[in-house]
């Protein structure tokens, strides 16, 4: 097992996936910390416009020893795009991926994202830009895209073989249509098919939330990895709980103490990415994933939810850790 992908080795076959909101560099470190064998940022806007904006310039950051660091772009010109291919390179991306799944409205009305998947024409042109710029700068390129735009246009598979032809170096086939949004029957088969006919690694993705569901998509479709996406909000620690129930065949779950150790980590990452008006906003639905459903949050969760500094955020916290006693 295990592949390539340019000058990097990829072993392991967890991935977290991109999500906008989510997948930045604190949260980036923790899943890989806890056994995500590769880890896609947040997508960033290509328009120039957008390209230097408060925004897109905080989801640009990497932590230390990050490897691959991975940027996902998002865009509707080839020329606009291959210049931000440039202008993530030079701010550290060793790996561009490219998103035509995004399927949010504000994104598919201006002809990005998954609205892609109905635009051969400009998908192609798009594939074949940065397929080039991938080449002259010797950074791989890789895709993640949808089955199809609805059940009458499922083209996964001609979209993939534009994309090897182009240069890309590996697939992610989330396996819903754009019509599907995040809720249809997730198509296994589709990306069966796809990883079969297509020489560069597939990666399956859609709906993968434990250890039983990770082997049998990996089984039944012939990808090369799975990627996880929605399961591991506030479970950062899913990848380690997938790996030891693989390798020891008995469900494996990290203690609470754990997972507070966990989360206390994160949150100091957090807080050290952003500045704190900004953090103790951002965190509190990290906050949400984590503790809901756990003993006792129920009781702190307005005065956690309310708290209006990192200050009162921490002490509220560590008080419920507390009383728990799982500090
Ligand atoms: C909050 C959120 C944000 C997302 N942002 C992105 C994104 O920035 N880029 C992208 O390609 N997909 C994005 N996605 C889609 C996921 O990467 C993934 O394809 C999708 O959630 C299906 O996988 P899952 O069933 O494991 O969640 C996002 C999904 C969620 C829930």
């Amino acid at each position: 097992m295990g592949f390539n992908l340019g000058q990097y080795r990829i072993d392991g076959v967890l991935f977290l996936a991109p999500m906008a909101g989510v997948t930045d560099a604190p949260f980036r470190r923790l899943c890989r910390q806890f056994g995500a064998d590769y880890a896609v940022g947040e997508m960033l806007a290509s328009a120039p416009q957008l390209r230097n904006s408060r925004k897109t310039l905080a989801r640009l950051k990497f932590f230390d020893k990050e490897c691959p660091r991975v940027v996902q772009l998002l865009g509707a010109d080839p020329v606009a795009l291959s210049e931000a291919f440039h202008w993530a390179v030079e701010a550290g991306a060793e790996v561009i991926d490219f998103n035509m799944g995004c399927p949010a409205k504000k994104v598919c009305n201006v002809a990005c994202g998954s609205a892609l998947m109905r635009e051969e024409t400009q998908a192609r042109k798009i594939l074949e830009a940065l397929g080039e710029v991938s080449q002259k700068c010797a950074v791989p390129v890789t895709l993640k895209c949808r089955t199809g735009w609805d059940e009458a246009h499922k083209n996964a598979l001609q979209v993939g073989h534009w994309a090897e032809e182009a240069g890309f170096a590996m697939l992610t086939v989330h396996g819903r249509t754009r019509a599907g949004a995040f809720e249809s029957q997730v198509e296994y088969d589709t990306i069966a098919q796809v990883a079969s006919e297509l020489t560069i690694p597939v990666v399956a993705n859609g709906d993968i939330a434990d250890a039983n569901r990770a082997s049998a998509v990996l089984r039944y479709t012939g990808a090369q990895a799975v990627m996880i996406g929605r399961a591991a909000l506030g479970r950062p620690w899913l990848f380690k709980e997938i790996k030891e129930t693989l390798r020891s065949g008995v469900p494996f779950e990290l203690s609470h103490k754990e997972k507070v150790e966990a989360i206390l980590s994160h949150r100091r990452w957090h807080f050290e990415c952003y500045p704190e008006p900004v953090a103790v906003m951002t965190f509190r639905k990290h906050l949400l994933w984590y503790l809901t459903g756990w003993p006792g949050f129920e009781e702190v969760r307005s005065d956690l939810c309310q708290a209006p500094d990192a200050l009162m955020q921490g002490r509220c916290l560590l008080d419920y850790f507390e009383r728990q006693g799982w500090l």
